[in-house]
């Protein structure tokens, strides 16, 4: 098993992206074999896509990464690291860029959320996204790709882009990725509204559960959060057409490991003023450990950058014969 994955180092972890994501990618690394190897990586060079604030962007990197680690992730068993410290991620997207086609990416459903109206102001950097995305799985041959529901649509691009790249070239070179998206956790929505997904770009923070919160912001997002003047179905048919209630109850659920169902045994026939206090203290028992992690380790960001170059090295040793078996099929003289 190859897991690869990757977070942008944009604004605050929040909870759609670890019970979405990141709670996956430490399951998978504890339960990773001999033969098996995990690989997480911050993606700063898609950060670039919209524009970003210099002086700001290094820090974030370092800090998301120290999330990463206080969230399990273990850089003696993963390989952790950042995308510009390993260049054949954008060598080897530039050689997919001769293999993906613009009517693939045009139906890119972030390109068309992301650009909007403003498609010619866009960065041509947003529109080649996805090329970038493939070359990171495709890179390391990754065979499990843990995701939200939100990048499926990329990981499945990556394996057009693949299957494409093999035929044209004459080649087996890249094995097809597969998305591995949460059961428990596809899409965690916003707290403000619960037909939006949860998002660091939401101009509200009430939207959304950062991992740097403390407990009081914790319970008071909680108890801010839209709901229904409803009291809690018994079953989980119950919750249909109610998005808020059920993004309460799929929190709940993926934050004590348990099914939607077994938490509606539990809460059925108990109104918010109930549950609300409830999914508060669950929410602070199971993050406040991961906040204080977090905090510890920001007291020394030289350890935590440390921490990248070492992933980065061991990530560009095994980078190294994709890029140049991908170039030799392509027929370039290296
Ligand atoms: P990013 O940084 O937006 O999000 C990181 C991960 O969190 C998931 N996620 C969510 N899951 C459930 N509910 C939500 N509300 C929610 N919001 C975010 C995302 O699906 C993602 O898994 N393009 C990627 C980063 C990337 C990548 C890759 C991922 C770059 N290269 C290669 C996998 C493989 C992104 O912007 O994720």
């Amino acid at each position: 098993m190859r897991v690869v994955s990757g977070i942008q180092p944009t604004g605050n972890l929040h909870l759609g992206n670890y019970l979405g994501a990141i709670k996956q990618w430490v399951a998978m690394q504890d339960a990773m074999g001999a033969d098996d190897v995990c690989l997480f990586f911050l993606a700063d060079l898609h950060a670039i896509s919209l524009p970003v604030v210099p002086s700001e962007l290094a820090n974030a990197t370092v800090e998301m990464t120290a999330t990463l680690l206080a969230c399990g992730i273990d850089p003696e068993r993963s390989i952790l690291f950042n995308q510009t410290r390993v260049p054949a991620h954008s060598e080897l997207a530039w050689l997919l860029n001769g293999t993906a086609r613009m009517g693939w990416l045009n139906r890119m459903t972030q390109w068309k959320d992301k650009a909007g109206k403003n498609r010619e102001g866009s960065s041509v950097a947003l529109f080649d996204y996805p090329v970038l995305q493939a070359a990171d799985v495709l890179l390391y041959q990754a065979t499990h790709v843990p995701v939200g529901e939100d990048q499926k649509q990329h990981l499945e691009l990556a394996r057009d882009i693949a299957t494409k790249f093999n035929l044209d070239y004459g080649t087996e070179l890249f094995t097809l990725p597969e998305p591995f998206v949460s059961k428990a956790a596809p899409r965690i929505m916003s707290l403000r509204d619960g037909g939006a997904k949860m998002s660091k770009s939401d101009p509200s923070d009430l939207s959304r559960i950062n991992l740097i919160d403390s407990d009081d912001t914790i319970v008071s997002k909680i108890k801010k959060a839209k709901s229904d003047a409803d009291v809690l179905p018994s079953d989980v048919a119950g919750l249909d057409g109610r998005p808020e209630a059920k993004n309460l109850v799929t929190i709940y659920a993926a934050l004590a490991d348990i099914a939607p169902a077994d938490v509606v045994a539990q809460f059925g026939g108990q109104g918010f003023g109930q549950f609300k206090p409830a999914l508060a203290d669950l929410a602070v028992a199971k993050l406040g450990p991961i906040r204080n992690r977090l905090t510890r380790l920001l007291d020394d960001r030289a350890a935590v950058a440390g921490a990248l170059e070492r992933g980065a090295e061991k990530a560009r040793s095994l980078a190294a014969p994709t890029l140049r078996a991908a170039q030799q099929a392509i027929g370039l003289q290296v």
